[in-house]
C-alpha cells in the first residue's frame, strides 16, 4: 500500500498554482455529453484522473472515437450509440456511474455498469428508483441499489420529480433521461446543486431551463424538453477544479505568512462556498473573474491572516460538501469549536467522511464530537499521527495538508490519482515529500 510521510513545513510559502487539476465534474460531463452530438467535441485541459479517464473509456466502449494528446481530447461520437461487448467500469466515480445510468436508461441496448470495491457499496437507488419509475429497466443487488447495475435501455416516460436530496448527480441523471423521454419533464431540488449539466447542455442547444415566472405553478422547477435532434458539439477548455485547489487554500490559511493563487478556476457560486467559509474563519480571500465560458472563470487568492476562528457550517451544504474534509483541517487549528450540520450526505461519499474525518482528527489529538449528520471540531494543537485514507482521495489529501503543521503519515494514498494526479508535484514546492 502506497503511503506518504509529510514533514511539517519550516517556512512560509508563496505559490501561484497554474496547474491545479482540471475540474472533475466538468470533465466527466464533457466525456458523456459529447455523445449527444453528431459532430466531434474538442476539449482541452481534460482531467487526466482515473475517474474521468474511465468516463472517457466508457464513451469509447459505447462507440465514440477518442483522440487524445495529453489533456487535449477530440471525441467523435458514433452515428448511434452501440451495445458494448464488455462491462463499463466507472472505477471509483459515483458521478460516472450515476450520470451514465441516466444516459443509458434511454438508449436501446444492454449495458452493465460496475466500479471498484468502494463504488460497489455506494447507494445507487437515488437514481435507479426515479429512473425505474419512468420505465427504465435497471437491476442490481439490493433491488437495484448496488452495482454492478444491469441496464436494458429503452423508451422512457416524461416525469415530474421533486428530489428529496440536493444532488447534482441525481439531477444530471434525470436530465439526461428526460432528454430521451416522450414528453417535457420537470425536476425540482430545494437548493440549487452544481449546475454544470444545465449550463453545458444549454450551451450545446438543449432546451433545459429553470422556470422563473413567479406566477407559474412550476416556478423554480427545471423544465427539460426531449431532444429533437443531435446537439451541437462542445468546444471548451476545462477550468481548474476549485475542490482540488481548496487543499492548497487551506495550506495557505494554516501555514503562517503564506499565500497561494489558484489560477483559472471555475467561480460558479455552487462550487466556491468552501472558500467563503474559510473567509468567514478569517483567512484573506480575493476573487478575480477573468472570463465566462459556460460559467465564470478566474483566480482565487488566499492568504494567511494571523488567526482562524471557529464557525458553524449548516447552510448551502451541497455547495461545499466535497471540501468539508479539508475545511475541517482549518477548523482543527482555529480558535474555538466549529460545527458542521445538515451534512449526512458525507456518509455516502467515497468513504463515510464523517467517520473518516472524526477518527483522523482524534488520532491527531483534536477533540471532536460525531453527530448523525455532521460533527464538531475543537481547535487545538495538531499532533503527528498515522492516518488511513479509507481509499478516499479527499481524506488522503486533507490529512496530508494537516501534516504541513505537524508532520503526518498518510496510508493508502493511491486514491489521490482518481482526481488530482499532480497533487504531490505541487506539494513538493512547499515541503519535502517522501512517498
Ligand atoms: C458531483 C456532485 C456531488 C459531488 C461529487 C461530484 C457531480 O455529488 O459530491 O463529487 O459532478 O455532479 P452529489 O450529487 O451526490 O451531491
Amino acid at each position: 500500500m502506497k503511503s506518504i510521510n509529510i514533514p511539517a513545513v519550516r517556512q512560509k510559502f508563496d505559490l501561484v498554482c497554474s496547474d491545479i487539476a482540471a475540474d472533475k465534474s466538468i470533465s466527466h460531463r464533457c466525456a458523456m455529453f459529447s455523445l449527444l452530438s453528431d459532430k466531434p467535441s474538442k476539449i482541452s485541459n481534460f482531467l487526466l484522473g482515473e475517474d474521468t479517464l474511465n468516463s472517457l473509456q466508457i464513451a469509447q466502449q459505447l462507440g465514440a472515437t477518442v483522440q487524445r494528446e495529453g489533456a487535449e481530447v477530440l471525441i467523435t461520437p458514433p452515428a448511434e450509440l452501440g451495445e458494448p461487448d464488455d462491462v463499463l467500469d466507472c472505477g471509483n466515480a459515483g458521478t460516472g456511474m450515476r450520470l451514465y445510468c441516466g444516459l443509458l436508461a434511454g438508449i436501446e441496448g444492454s449495458f452493465v455498469l460496475t466500479g471498484d470495491k468502494y463504488l460497489r457499496h455506494r447507494p445507487m437507488n437515488r437514481v435507479t428508483k426515479p429512473l425505474r419509475a419512468i420505465g427504465a429497466k435497471i437491476d442490481g443487488r439490493e433491488d437495484g441499489n448496488l452495482a454492478p447495475l444491469a441496464i436494458r435501455g429503452g423508451k422512457l416516460k416524461a416525469f415530474t420529480y421533486e428530489s428529496p436530496i440536493d444532488s447534482a448527480q441525481i439531477k444530471s441523471a434525470l436530465i439526461l433521461a428526460a432528454l430521451q423521454a416522450d414528453e417535457i419533464s420537470y425536476y425540482k431540488e430545494s437548493l440549487l446543486s452544481r449546475d454544470h449539466t444545465e449550463r453545458m447542455l444549454r450551451g450545446m442547444g438543449a432546451k433545459v431551463h429553470k422556470i422563473d415566472d413567479e406566477k407559474s405553478e412550476k416556478f423554480g422547477w427545471i423544465e427539460i424538453e426531449p431532444l429533437e435532434q443531435a446537439l451541437n458539439p462542445l468546444e471548451m477548455r476545462v477550468p481548474a477544479d476549485p475542490s482540488s485547489g481548496f487543499f492548497f487554500a487551506v495550506a495557505a490559511a494554516i501555514v503562517p505568512d503564506s499565500k497561494v493563487v489558484i489560477k483559472n478556476v471555475t467561480l460558479n457560486q455552487t462550487r466556491i462556498e468552501a472558500y467563503k467559509a474559510l473567509g468567514r474563519m478569517g483567512a484573506d480571500i480575493k476573487y478575480v473573474e477573468k472570463e465566462n465560458l459556460y460559467e465564470p472563470i478566474g483566480d482565487i487568492e488566499i492568504s494567511y491572516s494571523g488567526k482562524l476562528n471557529a464557525i458553524v457550517v449548516e447552510e448551502n451544504i451541497a455547495w461545499l460538501i466535497d471540501e468539508l474534509p479539508a475545511l475541517s483541517i482549518a477548523m482543527a487549528v482555529a480558535d474555538g469549536t466549529s460545527e458542521i450540520k445538515n451534512a449526512k450526505e458525507l456518509r455516502v461519499k467515497e468513504s463515510d467522511r464523517i467517520s473518516s474525518v472524526v477518527t483522523g482528527l482524534e488520532a491527531c489529538g483534536i477533540l471532536t464530537e460525531e453527530f448523525p449528520d455532521g460533527y464538531s471540531v475543537t481547535g487545538g494543537v495538531l499532533r503527528q499521527a498515522t492516518i488511513n485514507s479509507h481509499g478516499d482521495h479527499r481524506i488522503a489529501m486533507s490529512f496530508t495538508i494537516a501534516g504541513l503543521v505537524s508532520g503526518m503519515r498518510v496510508e493508502d494514498i493511491a486514491c489521490i490519482d482518481t482526481s488530482f494526479p499532480n497533487f504531490f508535484e505541487i506539494l513538493s514546492q512547499i515541503t519535502e515529500v517522501e512517498i
